[in-house]
């Protein structure tokens, strides 16, 4: 033999395409990650810095004033909360815990990256159902993928890469019609973004679908993708103590539970936030329309751009890297022909509209 044997594992798990140019220089826009373009607000970089300084003790593993603090904001019992290592933790351990070979997973195609990895790391088989024509979710062809042996469907709400999402009573219907040993994954990365919604609307869901997982993240809105810290609720508190139970046990750093805690006390002003990027997003799409380019109806914090024909996404993609504008490309995400541009400050969006005018056809 040659070298290390690895697992019929690692020949299965895709390499995730992560994003790189965080070595770029200070001017690079970060267009690519779907991150905040905001610092975090100053009273949550005190209380994340407050509990670095104490980082010789181990977090609190059951993250509990985290949790209350989640609990008082969603109305959500205590052991219905998890927490973790970003939302894609838990994301994880619902697969740990769920999946194995002979079992299914049931997404939508293209969406978030992380979910063929569910299937390729448990062995289970994945079920990939397409958009619809519109880039969305087709509700009905997601609930006729569900067999005897699903034990996991994932809606990606809005979704990533597309930023289009089903609403309450879609989702209501949806529900409604999967069978209750099917854990239903609502992955709710960006749902703060929604215009037209109440975000916390599908919270009542969990009251009635008790095979319901919603999966929720301060990296996004509260601009704290750094420290890493997501939650999941939980309709079943059996739920909960499956998802512990299959991780390591310090899964939350003491960062990310006092930043996570103090950020909940700011609700004003990261709803301003979200205006500012649902502005700031309106503008974009109105500048690419003039560009004569077309966009996926996007709820979240970035726009999903159909190319024409003629133009090769790669080379595009690197000639707006050379100007320091970095933005993902589709191919990777499932969606050939395409980009995702995160929705960045005011300047950066502009920087990027000129660069695409002068690039374009
Ligand atoms: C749909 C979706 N879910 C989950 C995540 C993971 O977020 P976190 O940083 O909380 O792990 C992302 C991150 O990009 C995402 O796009």
């Amino acid at each position: 033999m040659s070298g290390l044997d690895f697992s019929d594992r690692i020949a299965r798990i895709r390499v995730y395409p992560a994003a790189d140019g965080y070595a770029l220089g200070e001017h690079v826009a970060l267009l690519a990650s779907n991150e905040a373009p905001f610092a975090p607000l100053p009273e949550v970089a005190e209380a994340a810095a407050r509990a670095a300084a104490g980082a010789h003790r181990y977090p609190d593993p059951s993250a509990t004033r985290l949790r209350k603090a989640i609990a008082g904001a969603t109305g959500v019992g205590l052991d219905c909360i998890s927490v973790g290592n970003g939302s894609c933790d838990i994301l994880l351990a619902a697969g740990e815990a769920l999946l194995e070979p002979g079992r299914e997973v049931v997404y939508a195609w293209p969406a978030f990256s992380m979910y063929p990895h569910l299937a390729e790391s448990s062995g289970a088989t994945a079920v990939e159902v397409p958009l619809d024509a519109n880039e969305r979710h087709d509700a009905d062809a997601l609930v006729a993928a569900v067999t005897p042996l699903t034990r996991m469907l994932i809606i990606c709400n809005p979704n990533n890469p597309t930023g289009t999402m089903l609403d309450l009573a879609q989702l209501t219907t949806l529900l409604e019609q999967v069978p209750s040993e099917v854990c239903v994954v609502l992955d709710e990365a960006y749902r703060e973004f929604v215009g037209e919604e109440d975000p916390d609307a599908t919270i009542e869901l969990l009251k009635k679908h008790r095979n319901l997982l919603i999966l929720r993240t301060f990296s996004k809105v509260y601009g704290l993708a750094a420290l890493r810290v997501g939650y999941g609720l939980c309709a079943d508190p059996a739920l909960k103590v499956a998802l512990d139970q299959v991780r390591q046990p310090f899964f939350c750093n003491a960062a990310a539970q006092a930043g996570a805690v103090e950020a909940l006390r700011h609700a004003e002003e990261i709803s301003r936030r979200v205006d500012q990027v649902r502005e700031s997003r309106k503008q974009l799409v109105d500048d690419l329309e003039a560009l004569g380019l077309h966009c996926a109806d996007s709820q979240a914090n970035f726009l999903w751009v159909k190319l024409p024909d003629a133009v090769d996404e790669t080379a595009l993609v690197t000639s707006l890297r050379e100007r320091e504008i970095l933005v993902r490309a589709g191919t990777p995400l499932g969606g050939p022909g395409h980009l995702r541009i995160t929705i960045g400050l005011p300047e950066e969006l502009a920087r990027l509209v000129t660069a695409l005018g002068e690039l374009l056809p």
